[in-house]
């Protein structure tokens, strides 16, 4: 698997970043204090997935803790690929529940990239991505 590192020094609180990984979008995003408290104020049994469907925790639930990089929950990294049919969610509070949409059949994803509504079947996947020092993310 091919690796690349992610500078994020200069992603601000509330933004994210898109960068191209393995030919596919991967959204970086530094979460602020409110798409935090909204994600983590959802109970994994209201969620249509209720399996966290990050790589780098198999087998554990849809938590918001197990969704992100880093204990904070500031940092979520996903491939930008919706779980429908793999057009590219729209993000930025999109949707419904403030995180993304995508616009091609009308899947809303939480703040946690978890599908809430429409047809998508699963979370957004969280790819093998790790912390290699404090402003750079490693992907694979
Ligand atoms: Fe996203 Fe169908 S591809 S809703």
């Amino acid at each position: 698997l091919a690796s690349i590192m992610v500078d994020i020094s200069a992603v601000e609180v509330g933004t994210q970043l898109t960068v191209k990984w393995l030919g596919k979008p991967v959204f970086i995003r530094r979460r602020s204090a409110e798409e935090i408290e909204a994600a983590r104020a959802t109970a994994v049994a209201d969620l249509p997935d209720g399996a966290s469907e990050n790589a780098n925790k198999p087998g554990t639930d849809a938590s918001d803790a197990n969704r992100t990089l880093d204990e904070a929950g500031e940092w979520l990294v996903m491939m930008g690929v919706c779980t429908h049919l793999g057009c590219v969610p729209l993000g930025d509070g999109a949707g419904e529940f403030g995180g993304w949409f995508c616009p091609c059949h009308g899947s809303h994803y939480d703040t946690a990239g978890r599908i809430r509504k429409g047809p998508a079947p699963r979370n957004l996947a969280v790819p093998v991505a790790a912390f290699t020092d404090e402003t750079t993310i490693k992907l694979g």
